[in-house]
């Protein structure tokens, strides 16, 4: 770590000093969102309303946040499959009211029989869509065996009463909306696997909004598992079944892949931001490293409404380059904790923010060379070029509180739209294609354009690097506010952001949660940015030396929060979820 130097400090307590002053004396914001409802029991926040309403039913009932999270999340990977799903995985952090703080890491693994090259070609170029769609891009799910270690952990109500929702949806259909029509009208754009067609389309054709979308195969998969217990899935007849499909069709998951998995418990990776304590993600996510490393840059910074204002280009320039530093070390560090060595308390300390701020007082005037950012950049080491493909709207985030204080967050995913489009014959499960978020060559970016080298390389039983960012934030030791975000490396982005619009600027959870956002992810050189965005403010960033990219924000973030006991929680409008309270 390099020495700092004593003007740094000075600049350094000059900052803080500032940030001290400005950053909690700032009135709340004036936006033009909807005010959010306030709740006195509990609040649910995910991306679609039947999936919230259906995690508050569970609490209006006598169950708590995590019976909740269990009832939430199945319905999700029945109305969102296009984003989750039972052949899929995730990500949660829990705080129990009585202080307890718990990470459930049921991420997908690669199969025992994957190997580091298994998707390049004889030249050793990656082979087209290999490790996006069809059978060898999925990983053994994590799903269900999260939900249930969660559920026997924490849950007080039985397993199946807190699947019928789901099961109960599946059989009777939901109504397709503009999110789940878009999905499959892109994916017809481009080519769908007719089995996924069989399962999603009507008959061979996109269905149309409010058009009922059923999944009977997976209701009665649903049935036998509330029925069976979730070893049905893992080692009973479920196994048998997707054991049998892989090794029909070229996969790799067998029976005793689905056997042997475990879901990994951790304590939450610990940060902290102007007086809030921070509880996230750690690895084989580098959403937690990531967003710790991006506030402690930030932190000596007065950010809020009458120092930087919210998305001046002076605030997106400073925060831009927060997001470069930590997407460069993303790249080049991070990967499977079992597998690698991942410098985490190096890239979350403080002292490393502090190291790395000569390089953000020199991007002030201009944005730096690639080979200046992350760690490697204190020497100047050299970096790819690469091109970028946009992000795939997979994914899925609830945010959950309950009357007891019980606090859960969770980010889980199929990877990009409808995973691997796979579709276990018989059972109505999409697998996902989460074996494209290993680094299937080093400097080859995956299907959202991230790079990595060999800490992300495949190997049996390893996980994939990930940037799901599940994140509670907590004020003189009780939760203040809990969320998370979809949209591959955006997430990371977009957490970070949401959060700032909350401490930095005071913003109530639907603003915070609606405001525009950007993303620059170090690799591709590209600021993207939200396409309303002013001119003035583009213009500004590109004198500062920004290649900008407009479009849509590309990720959705599900947040909720407890002011003085009032809960709120807001339902990202980018994807169309409601939160629901009481
Ligand atoms: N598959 C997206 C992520 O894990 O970040």
């Amino acid at each position: 770590m390099h020495r700092l130097t004593s003007s740094i400090f000075k600049t350094a307590w000059f900052l803080s000093l500032m940030a001290s002053v400005c950053a909690h004396s700032i009135p709340a914001a004036k936006a033009a969102y909807p005010i959010p409802q306030n709740f006195s029991q509990a609040v649910v926040a995910a991306d679609h309303v039947l999936a919230s309403q259906a995690g508050l039913e569970v609490m209006k009932k006598g169950g708590n946040a995590f019976d909740a999270a269990v009832a939430t999340s199945l319905v999700l990977a029945v109305v969102r499959n296009q984003s989750t799903g039972i052949g899929g995985g995730g990500f949660m952090v829990l705080r129990t009211a009585e202080g307890q703080e718990k990470v459930f890491d049921y991420r997908e693994v690669a199969p025992q029989a994957a190997s580091r090259d298994m998707f390049l070609d004889k030249s050793g170029q990656p082979v087209p869509n290999l490790s996006t769609v069809g059978y060898l891009a999925a990983g053994v799910p994590g799903l269900l065996a999260g939900l249930d270690t969660l559920h026997k952990r924490y849950g007080t109500r039985p397993l199946a009463e807190l699947m019928q929702p789901a099961i109960d949806i599946a059989e009777q259909g939901f109504a397709a909306d503009a999110h789940f029509v878009n999905g499959s009208n892109m994916l017809a754009a481009r080519g769908v696997r007719d089995d996924l067609k069989a399962l999603y389309f009507n008959q061979g054709q996109p269905y149309k909004l409010g058009e009922i979308v059923r999944n009977p195969a997976l209701a009665a998969t649903l049935r036998l598992i509330a029925r069976e217990g979730v070893k049905s899935f893992y080692s009973g007849e479920i196994a048998a079944k997707i054991a049998a499909a892989m090794q029909a069709n070229g996969g790799l998951i067998s029976r005793n892949d689905l056997a042997s998995y475990k879901p990994r418990e951790h304590s939450p990776l610990r940060g902290s931001y102007r007086g809030y304590e921070i509880l996230t993600m750690p690895p084989p996510s580098s959403g937690g490293v990531a967003l710790l490393t991006m506030l402690n840059i930030l932190e000596p910074y007065a950010l809020g409404w009458n120092a930087t204002g919210h998305n001046s280009s002076a605030y997106m320039h400073l925060v831009t380059e927060s997001m470069k530093h930590a997407f460069a070390d993303r790249a080049e560090y991070l990967g499977d904790p079992e597998f690698v060595k991942v410098p985490v308390a190096q890239l979350t300390s403080k002292a490393y923010a502090h190291a790395l701020q000569p390089q953000i007082q020199q991007a002030m005037v201009q944005t730096l060379a690639r080979e200046r950012y992350g760690l490697n950049g204190l020497s100047a080491v050299s970096a790819p070029k690469i091109s970028y493909t946009p992000d795939d709207h997979g994914t899925t985030h609830y945010s959950i509180i309950d009357k007891a204080g019980n606090v859960v967050t969770a980010t889980e995913t199929v990877n990009t739209l409808f995973g691997s489009q796979v579709v276990i014959p018989g059972t109505g499960i999409v697998m996902n294609n989460q074996m494209d978020d290993f680094s299937k060559s080093p400097g080859v970016p995956n299907a959202f354009g991230l790079i990595g080298n060999e800490a992300n390389s495949i190997a049996p039983g390893k996980k994939p690097l990930s940037s799901m960012t599940p994140t509670i934030v907590l004020k003189n030791k009780q939760p203040v506010l809990a969320l998370g975000a979809s949209g591959g490396p955006r997430i990371i982005t977009g957490t970070l952001q949401t959060l700032l619009n909350v401490v930095d600027f005071g913003m109530d959870v639907e603003a915070a949660v609606s405001a525009p956002r950007f993303h620059h992810q170090w690799m591709p050189e590209m600021l993207f940015i939200e396409k309303d965005m002013p001119f003035d403010v583009r213009s500004a960033l590109m004198a500062k030396g920004h290649q900008l990219a407009m479009g849509e924000a590309e990720n959705v973030v599900q947040a909720v929060m407890n002011r003085d006991g009032q809960l709120t929680g807001a339902s990202d409008p980018r994807k169309g979820g409601k939160p629901a309270g009481y």
